[in-house]
This record gives structure tokens, sequence and C-alpha cells, in this order.
């Protein structure tokens, strides 16, 4: 009675407030659902998949992102990921001011777009650049890492309380911002919580104090739920000690962060990866170690059992890629892809993105997938991302059908691959042959050929999804898809009942055109997939 009465009369604290400001008919809040070993992505009570991009660092301001929309409409985004920082909005320690904030986000939803925020807090790509100045030039109030020389690095020491309340403190006023501006509409639909975090330039903090911890045991309860054996760090992490006690506390310090803005206003959470150590480095030329070719403490794929268990507050550890081997894209994927954890790629650079894009959907039920940099042309889309945009074309329809089949045997990828010229699926009823055609050259895979000089890349990419025993959507580019009844059946051959090009649109197919077709010099129902693409729907009967 007392709390109703308080709310009422606008009696409460920060936390009450905010929960009395919600409208009455707020859409359902984002959240990630778990079932079993898959994560679903829901927004505004339904399936949803980020096809995103992140904006270029400097972009964060209201006239930048208002000269992008055109770049964004034409990249077929559903969502975009832009900074947040923490020295623009509070630039005088205790004043926030969040009126580019609320800029950003009226415009965003004026284009029918999606957000994802990103707080540039007490760390960027492994530094603290972009903290306030009255953090900056007050070290001793605002202590920094400490190298094994003794020397002060531009990274904010994880080690720190003070360091962790102002961060906090400003992370939980955006928070109390946000639920105010955009319960009702749910704009945003989850929260980066730092960026890249971890320190480059040190493995740890060499300050004395946190020498004395780093000598001191590892958290037993830490130890036994990593299965390490308890005694110091050096003796539970080995090799890994140095970064293991950082990870433990940047972990520790970003998770309350997160807890705070939870307890305001509980959108999802994650932290995004800057990758390194056993083969993921992004630095070739450098050694590949903690704090030298990655920043140290964040939770890279060695560090992620300890993130996981210590960060329950973060929903999602989220691998910014850059990769362009598919031989590491898809070690990373693999690494973050996990029962605890759901596939979302919110960084990666161009080139292998577009094929990228159909592994991270098809092969492990990515909830996300957003290009850095999105906004490099100006308000042109970039034509090195034509590809991802032509995916998200082809796929923005068909999210809530794919949506629903991640993660089953019913959902699978065929991506052209240097050597690799064609691919066999096997579906419930139906073997599947996909064969790349290029336009104007060989598959990357053709028997006996080696790629000419200066070949293009591998791009020809198809996704197919089984909507039931004989019926599939397919879609992607420059290749051929034939059907057999499955190996071991009792049919010999299948044929088309059904070929369609179309859409979907509030979840019913639309047809546009009937599908191409062989014209009877096949040896079984097939269809071709243009450079431009196609997304169809085919029906099959089998004799
Ligand atoms: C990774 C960072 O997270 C981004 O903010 C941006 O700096 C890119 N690197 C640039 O490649």
């Amino acid at each position: 009675m007392r709390k109703k009465l308080g709310r009422a009369l606008g009696f409460c604290g920060v936390l009450a407030c905010a929960a009395s400001l919600a409208p009455a008919q707020s859409k359902p809040i984002p959240q990630l659902v778990k079932q079993g070993d898959k994560f679903t992505f829901m927004v505004d009570g339904k399936p949803f998949i980020m096809l995103g991009g992140q904006v270029g660092n400097f972009t964060g301001f209201p006239d930048r992102m208002e000269s992008a929309w055109p770049a964004f409409k034409a990249m077929n985004l559903n969502t975009v990921e832009y900074p947040v920082y923490w020295n623009v909005i509070e630039p005088v320690e205790g004043k926030f001011d969040f009126s580019g904030f609320d800029q950003i986000l009226r415009g965003l939803r004026a284009q029918g777009l999606r957000a994802v925020i990103l707080w540039f807090g007490t760390w960027k790509n492994g530094a603290m650049d972009w903290t306030p100045n009255w953090v900056k030039a007050d070290p001793k109030r605002f202590p920094r890492v400490l190298d094994s020389g003794g020397k002060p690095i531009r990274v904010l020491s994880p080690m720190s309380r003070t360091n962790l309340e102002a961060d906090k403190k400003a992370y939980s006023a955006m928070m109390t911002h946000l639920r105010q501006i955009d319960e009702a509409d749910r704009t945003v639909i989850m929260v980066q919580v730092e960026n890249e975090p971890g320190s480059l330039g040190s493995v740890r903090d060499f300050s004395p104090e946190s020498n004395k911890l780093f000598n001191g045991p590892a958290p037993a309860k830490l130890a036994a739920g990593l299965k390490k054996k308890p005694g110091t760090w050096k003796e539970a992490f080995g090799r890994e000690a140095d970064e293991a006690f950082n990870a433990y506390y940047l972990s520790s310090y970003i998770n309350e962060v997160a807890q705070a803005g939870k307890q305001i206003y509980p959108l999802p959470t994650y932290v995004n990866v800057w990758n390194g150590g056993y083969g993921t480095n992004d630095n070739w030329e450098r050694f590949d170690r903690p704090g030298e070719s990655y920043p140290s403490g964040g939770a890279v794929a060695h560090m992620l059992d300890l993130w996981k268990a210590n960060a329950p507050a973060i929903d999602a550890i989220a691998s910014d890629i850059y990769h362009q081997s598919p031989i590491t894209y898809l070690k990373i994927l693999n690494s973050y892809r996990r029962p605890d954890n759901p596939l979302l790629i919110v960084e990666t650079g161009s080139g292998i993105a577009g094929r990228a894009f159909f592994y991270a959907m098809a092969d492990f039920a990515g909830i996300g997938f957003a290009p850095f940099g999105i906004d490099g042309g100006g308000a042109n889309p970039r034509p090195d991302m034509a590809a991802v945009a032509a995916d998200f074309r082809l796929f923005k329809t068909a999210i809530p059908v794919i949506a629903g089949l991640q993660g089953t045997p019913r959902l699978k990828a065929a991506v052209e691959e240097t050597g690799i010229g064609a691919r066999n699926l096997i579906f419930s009823d139906y073997d599947v042959l996909v064969r790349f055609h290029p336009r104007g050259r060989q598959p990357a895979g053709a028997l006996g050929q080696t790629a000419a000089a200066g070949a293009p890349e591998p791009s020809a990419r198809v996704m197919i999804a089984e909507l039931s025993a004989d019926e599939f959507l397919v879609m992607g580019f420059e290749s051929s898809v034939e059907w057999r009844p499955v190996q071991g059946s009792d049919y010999t051959a299948a044929q088309f009942s059904e070929v369609e090009e179309g859409y979907y649109e509030n979840g019913a197919w639309k047809t546009t055109v009937l599908g191409t077709t062989s014209q009877g010099d096949y040896t079984g129902p097939m269809v071709n997939l243009s450079a431009q693409g196609a997304l169809m729907r085919v029906k099959l009967m089998k004799y």
C-alpha cells in the first residue's frame, strides 16, 4: 500500500521512480529466451534476428547519424549499433546531458529501426579514451593500470572501487533515462556494456595492492567451478595466471555495472571481444599475448568459461570477427556458440562477411550479425558491403521462419570456399546437392584448377530450410540446388510440384514469380540462383 501511494505521489528513489514512469501499454521488454540449448531473441514478443550494422567510432552524434539514414536503409538493416560516450553524456561530474542521445533515438525510431547502444565507458578497445576529462585528469582518484615496470598506462584499473562506482553511476543514469524515454517503444533492444574491455599495454595491474592479491589465493569458488586446482593464481592457472587474474577483476567490474543497469531497466546485455590467443590473434606480426596483441582480461575464447562463471548479468559474449580466413572465422563461431552463450556477431569486416552470415545463421543459430563501419560511405552504402546488404534483403522477411528452425537439422548452409566448388546437404527425406556457379569464373573448388592471380574471393552461398518433409525454403546466390530422395529410401527420383520465388508478409508466403527450373535436361529437380539472389519456396514429390 505504502509503495503504491509513494508511486502515485511521485515520492521514490531512482529505481522506483523509473518504474513509476512505465506507460500502461508497454510492448514486452526484449529478452533472450533459452529452450534446451537454443536461444531465441524475442523482440515485441516475437522471434527476432538482428540484421545489424555498427557505425564508426565517431558517428554517435545526431548530425552524423542522420546523414547515414539512407545508407542504413540501403543496407536493409533492421538494427543499428551506435556508441554512447561517457565523456559526452557526463562532461562535468554529476551533470548529465542526454540531448544528443534523445535526438538519435527519436530519429532511429522514426526510421523504423531498432537500436543497440554501445556503452563506451571505462573501456574502449582496451583503453580509456572515452572517459570524461575529469576522470582522465585525476589519476590519483581514478587509478590507472600500472605496467610491470610500475608506469601508469592509458587504461583505468579494474581493481579500483572508485573507477567502478563512477562508471556505474553514469551507466545507471543512462539506463534510467533510456527507460524513461524508450520503454513504450523499445527502440533499444540490447546494450553492449563497455567496448572490447581489457588492458592493452599490460597483462594486468601491477600496483602493490594488485600484486598482493595476485600472490594470494585465487578465489576457491572460481577455481573449483573451472576445475582448477586450488592455490595461488599461478598454481591454478599456470601460464594464463596474469590474464585470468585480470579477466576475473574485469568481469566482476563489468558484471556489477551491468547488474546495476538491469535493476533499472532489464534489457539484454552483452560484452564484445577483441580476439586473441591460440590462433585467433588479429595482429599477426606480434606475439599472440594478452596485453600485447589483444587487450588482456577480455572474454577471449580461452577466458570464456571464466567470464561465463563470473558475469551472470551479461547475457551474451559476442566476438568481433575481422578475420578473412574461413578456418579462423569458423573456429571462432564454434567457440562462441555454446549451450550457455548465443552466437552474436556484433562487429565484422567486409569480404568474407557475405558468406559468414550464412554460416552464422544456418549452422550456428546466430541471433544477430553486424558489419562494422556501415556509414563509411556517408549516405551511400559501402560497395564492399553489397554482399551483406543482399543477404539481408533476402533474409529479412523470412526471419520468423528461419528463427523457428535455427538450431535444428532442418536449416543448413552451403557456402563456396577455396577448394570447395559444391556441397552436399542431408535433410530428412532428401539429399541436396548445391553446386556453385560464380558468374564469370570457375567455382573456387573446380577440380584441377588453381585460383588465377587476383581472382575474386569465393562468393556463392545458399541457405536451405526444410519447411516440411517435401517443402523447402531456399535462399542464395550464384548456385544451383538439386534434390534426390535421401540415400537408402525406397524412392529413386523426385520432381517438383511447385517452384516459386517470393517473400513473406506477416508470416504468409507471397509469390512474385514462378521460379526458374531446368527444362528437362537435368537428372533431378533443380533451381538456379542468380548473382542477384533469390528467395524460393519449392515443393517436391518422390517416385
Ligand atoms: C573494434 C572496436 O570494437 C570498434 O569500436 C572499432 O574500433 C573497430 N575495432 C575498428 O576496426
